[in-house]
């Protein structure tokens, strides 16, 4: 490890293999570990004879991106920690270094909070599909507790890999509902989702709601020291908000001109709140449609790649995972022995080609992408064996 070396940032490397020995330098531990992980590659590859071997080269190695990241949507379906485990070694293997955990949905809440049991008391389960076939209604779902969680994000980080956690708002929050109905805005209690789409329940975006996402925050950020939070944002149709005179007085007491707006401004007040502690927002690219997005708000760009040309036009950081090219939960190949996922197809070779800068950017506003990340979904996606189906060989193209 030295500070001074030749390689083009913290997570870049050097490896010569010569009659010396073998040498990895690097400025800091990520491209250490970088350079450790291509050693052991080239050990294990191509021994015919039971041995080691290990031919004379000199490698120069760093990512082009800053940001290098797997999504893994946890609400649709719970994965246990040692799949999660599974999928940070395999991040690992590619030198990915964002693993983006989608906590919060419809369909399950997945993080314990201390003060607000009944978010996984109640949030986290919902009814199979099976429900009541044979006899007594069963539950399905998972959550993760504290300790669990700080146990992944410290595994992870261990293989350079920092785990940013998502709570998806003001829509996708029927589970939250589900478990504190003040937080809604009819008083109702739904069920947690059972079925898939864009669903009609959101958060209130008054005092109690914010408050009560304040103190979630404060255990989000407890556990995980990911400098980036996401809030979430995308597709919260506001027939609800529409349909409340409190939310509609809230509103126009804020001279907000429309929902859009007010979504913006809630999301503002969050912001605020992470930056006070020193942490930043990231949002899907629907934050950027009320106004009142921080400027240090970093856009998820996932309708295409119009929100990343947008973002970067307006100075905001972006990170490229548009649907449906680095969407894995498209199906990979038309052939019928593909288990499931949504259509239209994306190939290996289609993930291989993505261009990750649109080209429609200046160097300054390019300026602005930091990099590039697969969304795995998993309403179609239920088992281990689901997920890494959809996830390899595509993922190892994106790194690559
Ligand atoms: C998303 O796919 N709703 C971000």
């Amino acid at each position: 490890l030295d500070p001074q070396a030749p390689s083009a940032g913290p997570e870049a490397y050097r490896l010569t293999i010569n009659d010396q020995g073998v040498r990895i330098l690097a400025r800091a531990p990520a491209g250490l570990f970088h350079g450790v992980v291509t050693l052991t590659q080239l050990a294990l590859a191509g021994n015919s004879h039971g041995g080691i071997l290990l031919h004379q080269l000199r490698i120069e190695d760093g990512p082009v991106f800053r940001w290098r990241g797997l999504m893994i949507d946890s609400a649709r379906h719970f994965q246990p920690p040692a799949e999660l485990r599974r999928l940070i070694d395999e991040m690992a293997q590619l030198k990915l270094n964002v693993l983006h955990w989608h906590l919060s949905d419809d369909q399950g809440w997945r993080l314990q909070i201390r003060r607000y049991p009944d978010l996984v008391r109640l949030g986290a389960w919902r009814r199979p599909p099976n429900a009541g076939l044979d006899g007594e209604p069963q539950r399905y779902g998972g959550y993760y507790s504290q300790d669990e969680v700080k146990d992944l994000v410290a595994y992870a980080a261990d293989r350079q890999i920092t785990i940013m956690p998502e709570l998806d708002l003001p829509g996708h929050a029927q589970a939250a509902v589900a478990a504190y109905p003040w937080l809604g805005v009819t008083g109702a209690r739904p069920a947690v989702g059972v079925d898939w789409g864009v669903n009609p329940w959101l958060y209130s975006p008054g005092p109690k709601s914010i408050h009560f996402l304040e103190q979630v925050l404060d255990e989000v950020m407890a556990l995980f020291p990911s400098r980036y939070i996401d809030l979430g944002g995308d597709e919260a149709i506001k027939n609800q908000w529409r349909a409340s005179p409190a939310v509609q007085r809230q509103m126009h007491a804020l001279h907000l001109p429309n929902e859009d707006a007010l979504q913006g401004w809630m999301m503002g007040q969050l912001a605020a709140y992470l930056s006070a502690h020193g942490r930043q927002m990231v949002g899907w690219d629907e934050i950027l449609q009320g106004g009142h997005v921080p400027a240090d708000a970093t856009v998820m760009s996932w309708r295409g790649t119009q929100g990343a040309i947008d973002a970067a036009r307006a100075g905001h950081d972006v990170i490229l995972s548009p649907s449906p090219d680095l969407y894995l939960d498209q199906l990979q190949t038309a052939t019928d022995d593909e288990i499931s996922g949504r259509s239209p197809v994306r190939s290996l070779a289609q993930v291989y080609a993505f261009q990750v800068v649109p080209r429609v950017l200046d160097a300054t506003q390019a300026r602005h992408v930091l990099g590039v990340q697969a969304n795995v979904w998993t309403e179609h996606l239920p088992t281990a064996q689901h997920l890494e189906h959809a996830i390899f060989p595509r993922l190892d193209a994106l790194a690559e």
